[in-house]
């Protein structure tokens, strides 16, 4: 590979699932790797095979269906770990195996217990066993950003010997500084005697608001793939947000150079599926995908927009994809127009009845909204895909009363475990008066965290999307429900928090040492 070119690394599905209450399901993962694919992303980092049975199958179905980009799993620095993996990643026509181990002082001593030496010892022997399986094996030196720079030299040198193609360098913490982060950058460049046989990486947090501006500095010192997720999503404060690097390279080319191999049109429709399954909203001003970024109030700046368009914009909206969200489908397509474009979006049916039960929600939705948008169809897709599940709780119906002077009502029915059951309840609004009754009904614990309502497409027409978070006993999870009515789509997401909350724990690499 040209050494003007960035490898673009993509962790939404592991790193990014890592963000409080954003786990997904096998098929949601699938989705959002067939537009990572559509988006032409170099590496898809799809799971954590070793976590759980449903962290494999997601891994395993990934590999099964994406043929462009290289599928990568994450393992801890053992062998178990390791060989699971490689049994999930077997069906993929490039795979990649990811395995860290930390190398910071306080990681080693406090979380680890082991010696420097012993570390190395044991990163050797993972890549070894890594390279059983594939090819191309990366290595990750975890809290990289606050270990010492002689020794991350020391065991990249000693796991490139043992077949690591990639060795990358996390800012596991988010506690760098874009200068001292370069430098760090060089220093291994130059100090690693066989680094030209590795690509070098980098994986920021965004604890500081630094993770795209470290990642960018590593870029200018030598780094040459960068590992981020779409819309910034990751543990705590997040990773380095790929739109944002994208388009750093891209707009300022007179000053990298250097090229992607992504096809940068596919931004906002693959941050907006992101959005929507993982319950994680775009806040407005957010640059490249939020709903602002490209939105001009001031008269002075409409003027000159109007006068040239350089003026004040720096990139075209359409090259970031917001006009992709073009009018598809209305009233009179039929089955096979919805058929066609659900494929083009990546979304495919298990069963004709499946199909016909999505094609059922879209001549539903067609009738009150008229035009249908892509991501319209999208939530239609995660509702159809939430409906087939065999899931304890599920909405029947529900009405709700209210009006000036007069207290709001809800009385909702809820199919719970094969029967149904319905309860009427008041409070401060119709949206509590709701929730206030699938409380009755589930008798849940569960308390809200997040209530947020958003328009997934203009007009007053539009399905109003709607994320709910709860927690119980210090599980987070978000719901997401979609419908032209918010209140509906306010207890069609509560119900789908619910449903999460009663899946198990879904196990973090990080959180359990090696
Ligand atoms: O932040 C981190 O250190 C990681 C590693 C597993 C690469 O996510
Ligand atoms: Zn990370």
């Amino acid at each position: 590979m040209s050494n003007d070119r960035i490898i673009f690394f993509d962790t939404t599905l592991r790193d990014g699932e890592q963000s409080p209450g954003a786990s997904m399901t096998r098929d949601e993962k699938v989705r959002i790797a067939r537009a990572l694919e559509r988006m032409r992303v170099d590496v898809i980092e799809a799971g954590f095979p070793a976590a759980s049975p449903g962290d494999f199958e997601s891994v395993k179905a990934v590999s099964e269906v994406v043929t462009d980009s290289t599928i990568c799993g994450l393992s801890r620095a053992n062998s178990a770990d390791i060989a699971r993996a490689g049994e999930a990643l077997k069906g993929a026509a490039r795979s990649r195996i990811h395995t860290f181990i930390a190398t910071s002082p306080i990681h080693m001593e406090m979380k680890l217990k082991m010696s420097p030496d012993e570390v190395v010892e044991q990163a050797v022997a993972a890549v070894r066993e890594a390279r059983r399986y594939t090819d191309d094996v990366e290595f990750s030196a975890e809290d990289a950003g606050r270990s010492d720079a002689d020794f991350l030299c020391r065991i990249f040198e000693a796991v490139i010997d043992a077949g690591a193609t990639t060795v990358n360098v996390p800012d596991t913490v988010g506690y760098t500084l874009p200068v001292q982060f370069a430098g760090l950058i060089s220093h291994l460049k130059n100090n690693i005697p066989n680094i030209d046989k590795a690509v070098i990486s980098v994986h920021c947090h965004n604890d500081l608001g630094l993770a795209v501006a470290n990642s960018l500095a590593a870029v200018d010192a030598g780094a040459r793939q960068v590992e981020c997720t779409i819309n910034g999503l990751g543990e705590r404060a997040g990773n380095a947000s790929l739109e944002e690097i994208v388009m750093a390279l891209r707009t300022r080319n007179d000053y990298y150079g250097l090229e992607t191999g992504l096809d940068t049109t596919q931004i906002v429709p693959t941050s907006r599926l992101v959005s929507t399954i993982s319950g994680f909203p775009v806040q407005p001003n957010k640059a490249i995908v939020g709903a602002n970024a490209f939105a001009h109030e001031a008269g002075i700046h409409q003027d000159g927009i109007l006068k040239a368009r350089e003026t004040y914009e720096i990139m075209r909206a359409e090259d970031v994809g917001w006009s992709k969200n073009s009018l598809v489908l209305g009233k009179h397509s039929g089955r096979n127009a919805f058929r066609a474009r659900m494929e083009e979006l990546g979304i495919s049916f298990d069963s004709e009845k499946a199909l016909n039960d999505a094609f059922a929600r879209f001549k539903d939705l067609a009738d009150k909204k008229h035009q249908i948008f892509d991501d319209d169809l999208q939530a239609i897709a995660t509702e159809t895909d939430l409906e087939s599940r065999n899931e304890p709780y599920k909405l029947v119906s529900m009405d709700v009363k209210s009006g000036s002077g007069e207290t709001p009502q809800a009385r909702v029915t809820l199919w719970v475990r094969g029967e149904e059951v319905t309860r009427t309840a008041s409070g401060s609004g119709v949206v509590d008066a709701a929730f206030s009754a699938v409380k009755l009904i589930s008798d849940t614990t569960a308390r809200l965290k997040l209530y947020s309502v958003n328009a997934i497409t203009s007009g007053t027409d539009a399905q109003g999307e709607v994320t709910t978070r709860l927690e119980k006993d210090g599980r987070i999870v978000n719901g997401q429900g979609a419908d032209t009515d918010i209140v509906v789509a306010s207890v069609k997401s509560y119900v789908n928090a619910l449903n999460r909350l009663e899946r198990g724990a879904p196990t973090h690499p990080q959180q359990s040492g090696v």
